[in-house]
């Protein structure tokens, strides 16, 4: 064949030109952003003016602030000490905490919360003695101290607050949900 020069020259010239196009398309790309389309997409206070709808929040926790804005923090909750217990939700639901914990160190040296709530002070406290779970490993055996998983009390109690809450909940518990039950035929006898 007397062209393979011309071929293979053909062949290098259309190599080089993909390579060079290649190359200036890398470096045009990423277009740089035009100023008029930043201005266009930032927010300006006016358009937080109306109260937005909670429900198309994607975090009702933000009340409604858009992300890029920060809001006024809420009050913080005050922390009731009445000594009145609130019903629990579930029989095995932690009970919350109805009186204030303020400065009650929990640390590998000392529990404030079990100079009360251990067994053996619980009658000059009168303070309710931690239940027998809280004594228990995780393989069902009694220990004579509090279980090591139990010694932390804030990891499972809070202390009760006036807080709102802050996303809707439609959570019934098991008496009501059986009370619905047993109406229900009767209410089809009838
Ligand atoms: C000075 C004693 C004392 C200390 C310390 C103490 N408590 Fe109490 N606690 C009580 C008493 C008394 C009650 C019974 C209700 C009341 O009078 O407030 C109680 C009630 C509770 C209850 C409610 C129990 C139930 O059945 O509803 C929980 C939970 C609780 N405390 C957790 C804690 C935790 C956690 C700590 C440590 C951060 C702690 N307590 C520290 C005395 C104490
Ligand atoms: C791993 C979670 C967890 C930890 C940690 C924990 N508790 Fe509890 N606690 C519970 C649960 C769940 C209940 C309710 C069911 C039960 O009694 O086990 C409860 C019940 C209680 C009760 C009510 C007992 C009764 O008979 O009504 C008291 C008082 C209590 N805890 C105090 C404490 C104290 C004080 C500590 C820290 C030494 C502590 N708890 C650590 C989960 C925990």
């Amino acid at each position: 064949m007397r062209d393979k020069p011309l071929v293979a020259l053909a062949i290098v010239v259309v190599l080089a030109a993909i390579a060079v196009g290649y190359a200036v398309g890398r470096r045009k790309a990423p277009p740089p952003p035009s100023p008029a389309a930043e201005t266009t997409t930032a927010y300006s206070p006016a358009d937080n003016a109306g109260a937005p709808p909670a429900s198309g929040q994607i975090d009702a926790i933000r009340r409604g602030i858009p992300v890029d804005q920060e809001g006024e923090p809420p009050l913080m909750a005050r922390v009731e000490n009445t000594d009145v217990k609130r019903n629990r939700a579930y029989p095995m639901q932690p009970p919350t905490i109805p009186h204030s914990i303020d400065n009650y160190q929990i640390d590998r040296n000392s529990n404030r919360c079990l100079l009360c709530h251990a067994r053996a002070n619980a009658d000059k406290f009168q303070a309710p003695p931690v239940s027998v779970t809280h004594y228990m490993d995780r393989d069902d055996q009694f220990l004579a101290t509090i279980s090591p998983r139990r010694y932390f009390c804030n990891q499972c109690h809070v202390v009760q607050t006036d807080a709102k809450p802050l996303v809707a909940n439609n959570f019934k518990d098991i008496d009501t949900i059986l009370s619905g039950q047993i109406d229900q035929p009767q209410q089809k006898a009838n």
